[in-house]
């Protein structure tokens, strides 16, 4: 055989090897497609198991998912060869909880419906209604007819969920501290979570968090605790405490869990905003150590207690579609996750929901138009939000709960445009980062199915009375850009060493009373930076003997010239408050108050190491005769102090000269 030959030859072979490994390069699986061409039309069977009891199985050849019967609670979910992916230690395991003041209700239904089942898909339904009367069955239940949901469609695996709530005008009065969607995952398979690109990491067990064992040290609150001994010693000293992970709902479309083990993640996505409540910077918890994965749709945390059910109040809000959704692989789990979440949201609203009360794509609206702003100039109102709610006050979208809200940023230029909007009447809400105070355009708007509705130019005029005198701070209703402190050692969350969210450490606030030991914060215009000397949360001073005092800051500046029969203004935006009562004093601390806000806030923002909570502006009437040419102190006094966690974060505070005009 010649040398030639001989290359041509061995050349071949080495093609046919390459060619051989092709699928072995090419196969690598980064999205869940098994490939056994196991997918097949969803079947429902209803069985008793080996207990006894009743249960219904969902399967379309990718995942089989069990329900307790007429309960609705997920009993199991089987996917890739593992038979249940959740918990087997607990008997709720994938569940809807409201926490109201008769308890926790666990909405176990009380019917069970096929609601729809054919070649693509099987919608079923777990339904519960409210019957009036003490001596009725629904005694323990919260007083709202429930309807819980599940979709499974061919080839898809994971798994649609949505509930229909709704509430008649006689029913009684309650309050509702939360309503969401729970999964507690197989702790054995479950350590890997990720929240986004730059919040995951390995976490601690269930079981490290138990302080009755030794295993933790109990903190300020029950839900944060020090690991003392991990079951992995990486974790010692750590903290470990959900609030860590929270996040607000415009960035909450995907979070959840990987099992590097089994190379199998599990992932909960939130296609839309529309059925949360309380805007689209609303915080609410993603997923915790447990391991735990939260689908949360109302809840008090970062607001409060603003969303009790009043008697003669009627309404029917459906919560979801949320889709549960589950991937396999050796790597980029999460960015399959994230991949998939774009899908959902491409898809949204489904096509493939059932009830009525979820209008279809055709039977929404559209709203646009662009705004500008009068800050004295008119200027576009460039990346601001916009969004629609339910009619009310300027603002008031922030505690709603009841209705559907749609929020968009606007450009550049501040053209906005607002799809898939459910037909109703609302008005139009927004803010603009770097201007105080809420914007609600004057008229209502009402969205007629299929309709497009362009508003043209809007214009907010953000309040001011008078030209600047100075100011503290950014108006962007967060405490961000002033001065956060490095954590403790002991009490660290590593995850957020050199994070751009520093926040989220644990014990940060105890810090003020270090930093400030024998005085409280003075701030001088002029000469202190907010970046540094600006302490992120007025909280309360630590008498060292689990008392606490009240703390006043100051605020120096000078004026070289006072109009003594002028108005001045003080413009005072907070972005939490705490059971707190700031009172505002002008040159003399010992005076009645000017202005007091009164006892405001249950947002829990400091403890839950947050940045914003609610946002509120006072507008304060400053009369010239309070001023002084020359040297002048405003005093900010939190008066309320029964325990660390009672205080303010403060947007922004500016000082307005009386008006030119
Ligand atoms: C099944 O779903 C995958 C991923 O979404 C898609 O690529 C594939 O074409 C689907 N197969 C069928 C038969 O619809
Ligand atoms: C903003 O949106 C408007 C309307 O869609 C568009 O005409 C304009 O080019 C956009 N401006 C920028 C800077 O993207
Ligand atoms: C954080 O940054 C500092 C200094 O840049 C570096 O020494 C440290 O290793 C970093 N820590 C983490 C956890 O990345
Ligand atoms: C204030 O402090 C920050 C951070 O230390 C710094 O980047 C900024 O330049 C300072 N501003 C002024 C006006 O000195």
């Amino acid at each position: 055989m010649s040398l030639k030959k001989k290359k041509k030859i061995t050349s071949l072979i080495i093609c046919f090897l390459l060619l051989l490994l092709l699928p072995i390069v090419f196969s690598k699986p980064t999205r869940n497609l098994d490939g056994t061409g196991t997918a097949r039309a969803p079947t429902v069977q209803q069985i008793r198991n080996k207990h006894g009891t009743r249960e219904v199985i969902v399967d379309n050849g990718i995942i089989r998912v069990s329900f307790s019967s007429p309960q609705g609670l997920i009993t199991g979910i089987k996917y890739k060869g593992i038979d249940n992916v959740l918990s087997p230690h607990q008997r709720a395991r994938g569940y809807w909880d409201i926490t109201w003041q008769g308890g926790l209700d666990q909405v176990e239904g009380t019917k069970f419906r096929i609601i729809t089942q054919n070649q693509e898909q099987v919608e079923i339904s777990f339904s519960r209604t409210w019957e009036s009367g003490s001596r009725s069955r629904s005694h323990h239940h919260i007083p709202l007819n429930v309807d819980k949901r599940y979709i499974i469609r061919k080839n898809t695996s994971g798994i649609y969920a949505y509930g229909i709530f709704e509430r008649l005008p006689e029913w009684p009065e309650f309050d509702m501290g939360q309503v969401r969607i729970v999964f507690k995952l197989d702790q054995d398979k479950f350590h890997y979570m990720v929240v986004a690109d730059d919040i995951q990491r390995e976490m601690p067990t269930d079981g490290d968090r138990d302080i009755h064992r030794g295993h933790a040290k109990a903190l300020g609150y029950k839900e944060a605790v020090q690991l003392i001994h991990p079951h992995n010693p990486m974790f010692k000293n750590q903290v470990d405490d959900k609030y860590q992970y929270s996040c607000e709902i415009k960035d909450n479309k995907v979070h959840g869990w990987i099992s590097t083990k089994s190379h199998v993640g599990f992932w909960i996505i939130s296609p839309s905003g529309e059925y949360r409540s309380s805007g689209p910077v609303k915080q609410e918890l993603t997923s915790h150590t447990g391991p735990t994965a939260i689908a949360s749709f109302i809840s008090g945390h970062y607001l409060g207690t603003d969303m009790d059910v009043h008697y003669g109040e009627a309404w029917k809000k459906v919560l979801g579609p949320v889709f549960i959704y589950l991937n396999s692989g050796d790597d980029l789990l999460w960015e399959d996750a994230k991949r998939q979440s774009k899908e959902e949201v491409k898809a949204w609203p489904y096509d493939f929901v059932a009830s009525s009360d979820f209008p279809s794509r055709r039977e929404r609206g559209t709203v646009t138009g662009r705004l500008l702003v009068n800050d004295g100039l008119l200027t576009p109102g460039r990346f601001a939000y916009v969004g629609l709610a339910p009619p009310g006050e300027a603002g008031s979208w922030q505690t709603n709960t009841k209705g559907y809200q749609f929020w968009t940023k606007t450009n550049e230029t501040g053209y906005f445009k607002i799809s898939n909007v459910r037909p109703g009447t609302y008005n139009l809400y927004g803010w603009v980062p770097g201007f105080i105070g809420e914007f609600r355009y004057k008229n209502r708007v009402n969205v007629a199915s299929g309709s497009e509705i362009r508003l043209g130019k809007v214009v907010y005029k953000p309040p001011r009375n008078g030209p600047t005198l100075w100011e503290i701070g950014v108006p962007d209703r967060t405490t961000r850009e002033y001065f956060v402190p490095e954590p403790y050692k002991n009490t660290i969350n590593p995850l957020y060493l050199n994070h751009t969210d520093k926040f989220r450490q644990y014990g940060l606030w105890q810090q003020y009373t270090e930093l400030y030991p024998n005085h409280d914060l003075v701030y001088t215009i002029g000469a202190s930076n907010y970046s540094q000397d600006w302490f992120y949360a007025h909280v309360t001073r630590n008498n060292g003997d689990s008392t606490y005092k009240p703390t006043t800051w100051q605020i120096v500046f000078h004026l070289p010239y006072v109009n003594m029969r002028g108005s001045y203004t003080l413009q005072l935006a907070l972005a939490s408050a705490s059971r707190a009562n700031l009172q505002v004093r002008f040159n003399n601390q010992y005076t009645m108050p000017l202005f007091s806000t009164g006892y405001i806030g249950r947002d829990n923002a400091i403890a839950r190491h947050g940045i914003h909570g609610i946002y509120r502006l006072y507008s304060i009437n400053v009369p010239g005769r309070l001023l002084r040419t020359g040297t002048n102190t405003i005093y900010l006094r939190q008066a309320k102090a029964s325990g660390p966690f009672e205080g303010l974060m403060y947007d922004y505070i500016r000082l307005e000269e009386p008006s030119r005009d």
